[in-house]
C-alpha cells in the first residue's frame, strides 16, 4: 500500500430501518460527505490539489450491508453512492427499454469500469452480474449538486434512484437521467469490487 492509499475508519451512523446509512473516510481528498442540495464545485475547492487526489483509493467493507441499503463515501473529494439494490430496484433499472433513456450510451470515460462505450443498460452500470451492487458518484451532470435520495426521508424522485433538487433532474434506480435538465447518467468511478465485498475505489 502506498501512503495515499486510504483505508475506511468510521461508521458515523448506522440506521437499518431507514436502509440509508452514510460513512465518513479519511482519505486524501475528504471533505464532509454532502448530502441535500449542495453544490459541488464549493466543496471540492476545498480540497487538495488535483494530482494528490489523482492518486488516492479507498477501501470500503461492504460485507455488513443489507439489501436495499444505500451508502455514501467521499472518494477524492467526491460522494459516492453505494447502493446494495433489492430485487424490485434491479427489475425497474432492467425493465427499462434503452430508448426510454435521455442519455443511451455511456462513454469509457463515464464508466472507466469498460474498455468502450456501452449502451446505457443496468447489466453495464452494475458491478455483479445480478445488479446488487450499483457504485455512481453522486455529483449531477447538469450543474455539480449533489442529488438526494441517500438519506432517510429522501425524495427518491420519480423514477425511484435520485433526485437533485437544484433543477428537478430525476435519476432512475441505475443512477441514468430520466427528466430534467441534467444531460448524462450519473458517472461510474473506477473501482473493483472483490469476493469477499471489499470495494476499492480508483483502482
Ligand atoms: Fe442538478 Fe441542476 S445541478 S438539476
Amino acid at each position: 500500500m502506498t501512503n495515499t492509499d486510504k483505508h475506511a475508519t468510521e461508521q458515523v451512523s448506522s440506521n437499518p430501518e431507514s436502509r440509508r446509512d452514510f460513512l465518513y473516510f479519511a482519505t486524501a481528498g475528504a471533505g464532509v460527505v454532502a448530502t441535500g442540495a449542495a453544490v459541488w464545485p464549493l466543496i471540492n475547492s476545498m480540497n487538495p490539489s488535483a494530482d494528490v487526489l489523482s492518486l488516492s483509493t479507498i477501501r470500503v467493507d461492504l460485507s455488513g450491508m443489507q439489501r436495499g441499503q444505500r451508502i455514501t463515501v467521499s472518494w477524492q473529494g467526491k460522494p459516492v453512492f453505494v447502493w446494495r439494490r433489492a430485487q424490485e430496484a434491479i427489475n425497474m433499472a432492467r425493465e427499462t427499454p434503452l430508448d426510454a433513456l435521455i442519455d443511451q450510451t455511456d462513454s469509457a470515460k463515464e464508466n472507466p469500469n469498460q474498455t468502450r462505450d456501452l449502451p446505457a443498460l443496468d447489466q453495464n452500470r452494475t458491478a455483479d452480474e445480478a445488479g446488487e451492487w450499483l457504485v455512481v458518484i453522486g455529483i449531477c451532470t447538469h450543474l455539480g449538486c449533489v442529488p438526494v435520495g441517500q438519506g432517510s426521508g429522501d425524495s427518491l424522485g420519480e423514477f425511484g434512484g435520485w433526485f437533485c433538487p437544484c433543477h428537478g433532474s430525476h435519476y432512475d434506480t441505475s443512477g441514468r437521467i430520466r427528466k430534467g435538465p441534467a444531460p448524462r447518467n450519473l458517472d461510474i468511478p473506477r473501482y473493483t469490487l472483490a469476493n469477499d465485498l471489499m470495494l476499492t475505489i480508483g483502482a
